[in-house]
């Protein structure tokens, strides 16, 4: 695991620009593997800034985002759907992107749909990743056996009370998530997690410590063989 520590977001971003820019340049019909969260807005309006002054095409490029809401609808302002074409699709050219459908009846045929349209996809070239304030990926939240497939899975009250305040009063917050597992998320030949802010600094120091804490879910990320930290001072300030 490569660490980088980097004096504020903007210079996260820009950092985590450069890597999806020099993948797209290297691969342009990767496949990206791409995260919500407030984390990743700064390096998505510097990837759509980079797109309009043609230092990088999508053209070729197809994504999957790591997870969405249950139940929820795309067009719903919270949904990830929402965020993703608000943030990035609506803005650049990418051949073709892929949410877990929030709206399915049957939320057991769309993950396993979720994971054959991955690996029908050859897997993930770069897989972005933010982190939860209690170590999960994804949404795959601290438990003591982790899903290898794509999954409906409860959220955890910590998660819940992290991202409450993206739903304004009276407006109702799922309670579950459809979410890759660890199978996809490992089939990533890379990986890229942002770490930012002082609400992050004591997962840090946790996921830093020199154990595998199997109560974080980011630590099972020590194990993969090419992943790059990129982090604020905030969050590296324990
Ligand atoms: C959500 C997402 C995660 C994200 C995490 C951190 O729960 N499911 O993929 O990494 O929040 O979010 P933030 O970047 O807002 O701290």
């Amino acid at each position: 695991m490569k660490r980088i520590i980097l004096d504020n977001y903007e210079a996260v971003s820009s950092a985590a620009a450069d890597i999806f820019v020099q993948q797209l340049s290297n691969k342009p019909d990767s496949v990206l593997g791409l995260a919500t969260g407030s984390t990743p807005l700064g390096l998505y309006a510097e990837l759509v800034r980079r797109y309009q002054a043609g230092i990088v095409d999508f053209s070729k490029a197809r994504s999957f985002n790591l997870d969405e809401y249950y139940p929820i609808s795309k067009n719903h302002p919270q949904s990830y759907n929402h965020y993703m074409r608000k943030n990035l699709f609506d803005k650049v050219n990418f051949a073709q992107y892929h949410l877990p459908n929030g709206e399915t009846g049957d939320p057991q045929f769309e993950c396993s749909m979720y994971d054959i349209a991955i690996k029908s996809a050859g897997g993930i070239d770069l897989q972005l990743l933010g982190l939860g304030v209690n170590g999960h990926i994804g949404f795959n939240e601290p438990t003591v056996s982790y899903p290898m497939s794509t999954n409906l899975v409860g959220l955890t009250d910590s998660t819940l009370s992290a991202n409450s305040r993206f739903f304004s009063d009276g407006v109702k917050q799922p309670t579950q998530a459809l979410t890759m597992g660890f199978g996809a998320i490992f089939s990533a030949k890379r990986i890229l997690l942002l770490i930012c802010g002082a609400s992050k600094a004591a997962i840090t120091e946790k996921l830093f410590s020199g154990f595998i804490h199997t109560d974080v879910p980011a630590c099972l990320l020590l194990l993969h063989p090419d992943v790059i930290v990129i982090m604020d001072h905030e969050a590296e300030s324990k």
